[in-house]
């Protein structure tokens, strides 16, 4: 099988070509990515050499460049490139438009012209919008995106089943909670968290810390997407989460605990405008159709992934340089 991997060279899509590539040694990854600020080709560096992987430096919304990827022949296509930082959209929303609805777009209009087996959009439980108290989202959940960043994934995801139901292209769309693991980029909560408090820096909160979001271990996402491209009906969403809700500030303080870092570090900051309050996923569908079930609980993902930022410091200080230190400058001002 060949995989078109977009956005590999991000987080997730970085976690997920290692994790295919080791799951199906015989499966060849042509590997698109932007290079964005959040793509590093550092990510990729246990797989050097290995044949079945090629790395391409393109932007999604490029439609001749996809065009001559998609010439050679792909049969899935996994589309991971986004833009996928809501606090970012937030102050520039332009490029979240371009990428996660224009890109997506191209990547459609080349799978659909190349007749590819799948499509797979890999989306997130954002675009459902917030949730109170009580309930989760199910893949019958109407989409009420809050964030340019949810809004721009909710139009993407429309494209998607806007090209099945009008081109009968064969797609799926898998909807995931909030993510965590190695190689996360240091401007999400936890390794954000992580690297401030080794650095005793000052740890921003948001509002009163008690927004709710749902963590899944990278390693359980990634074998969930891999067997929605096996085993996921034509036309599908799929919802994937780990049952995991954990408020803001615990996650904060247990973060704290395990580096023996006081609590005094937690600064209470203004809230984050149209902050969703509460993410909570019905992952049932994927399980009983699909047959997944997450391997990691939250107590053991969570030390795992402290361990890994401490064994990895280089790699997040050397990407703590340059343009993030210009957007946490815009992001915070003289705040923090
Ligand atoms: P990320 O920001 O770490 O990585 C995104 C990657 O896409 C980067 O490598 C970047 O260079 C690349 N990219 C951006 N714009 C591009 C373009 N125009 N053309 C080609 N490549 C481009 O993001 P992530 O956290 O790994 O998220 C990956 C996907 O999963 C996104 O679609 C996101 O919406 C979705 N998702 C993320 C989470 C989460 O918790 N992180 C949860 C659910 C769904
Ligand atoms: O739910 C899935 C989504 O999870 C993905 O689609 C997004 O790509 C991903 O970025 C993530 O979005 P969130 O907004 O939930 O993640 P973030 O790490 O930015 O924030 C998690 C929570 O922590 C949120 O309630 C805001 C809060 N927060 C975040 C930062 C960066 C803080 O309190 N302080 C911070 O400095």
């Amino acid at each position: 099988m060949k995989l078109l991997v977009t956005g590999g060279a991000g987080f997730i899509g970085s976690n997920f070509v290692m994790y295919m590539l080791q799951q199906h040694p015989d499966y060849q990854i042509v590997n698109v990515d932007a290079l964005t600020y959040a793509g590093n080709l550092e990510n990729l560096k246990s797989i050097e050499g290995n044949a079945n992987h090629t790395f391409v430096k393109a932007d999604i919304t490029n439609a001749q460049a996809i065009d001559q990827l998609m010439q050679q022949g792909i049969d899935v296509v996994v589309n991971f490139a986004a833009e996928s930082h809501v606090d970012r959209s937030i102050l520039e929303p332009e490029v979240f438009v371009k990428t996660n609805v224009l890109g997506t777009q191209v990547l459609l209009d080349a799978a659909k012209k190349y007749g590819v087996t799948k499509f797979v959009q890999v989306s997130t439980d954002e675009v459902y919008g917030t949730l109170g108290e009580t309930g989760l989202f199910t893949e019958e959940t109407p989409l009420q995106p809050n964030s340019p960043y949810s809004a721009s994934k909710a139009g993407g995801d429309l494209l998607v089943r806007a090209y099945h139901e009008t081109f009968g292209l064969p797609v799926n769309i898998t909807r995931c909670s909030n993510n965590y693991g190695p190689y996360q980029f240091p401007e999400k909560l936890i390794p954000l968290m992580i690297s401030r408090a080794l650095s005793d820096q000052q740890l921003p909160v948001y509002g009163d810390g008690l927004n709710i979001r749902d963590w899944l271990y990278v390693e359980d996402h990634c074998s969930a997407i891999d067997l929605v491209i096996h085993q996921g009906k034509i036309g599908e969403v799929y919802n994937i989460g780990g049952n995991n809700e954990r408020t803001n500030v615990h996650i904060v303080k247990t973060i704290l605990a395990e580096l023996s870092k006081p609590e005094s570090l937690i600064a209470y900051v203004e809230d984050r405008p149209g902050h969703d309050r509460r993410y909570g996923i019905d992952p049932t569908k994927t399980m009983n159709e699909l047959g997944w079930k997450p391997k990691h609980s939250f107590e053991t993902g969570i030390k795992e992934t402290i361990r890994w930022y401490l064994d990895n410091k280089e790699w997040w200080t050397r990407i703590q340089s340059g343009a993030y230190q210009e957007y946490y400058a815009k992001q915070y001002g003289s705040r923090m």
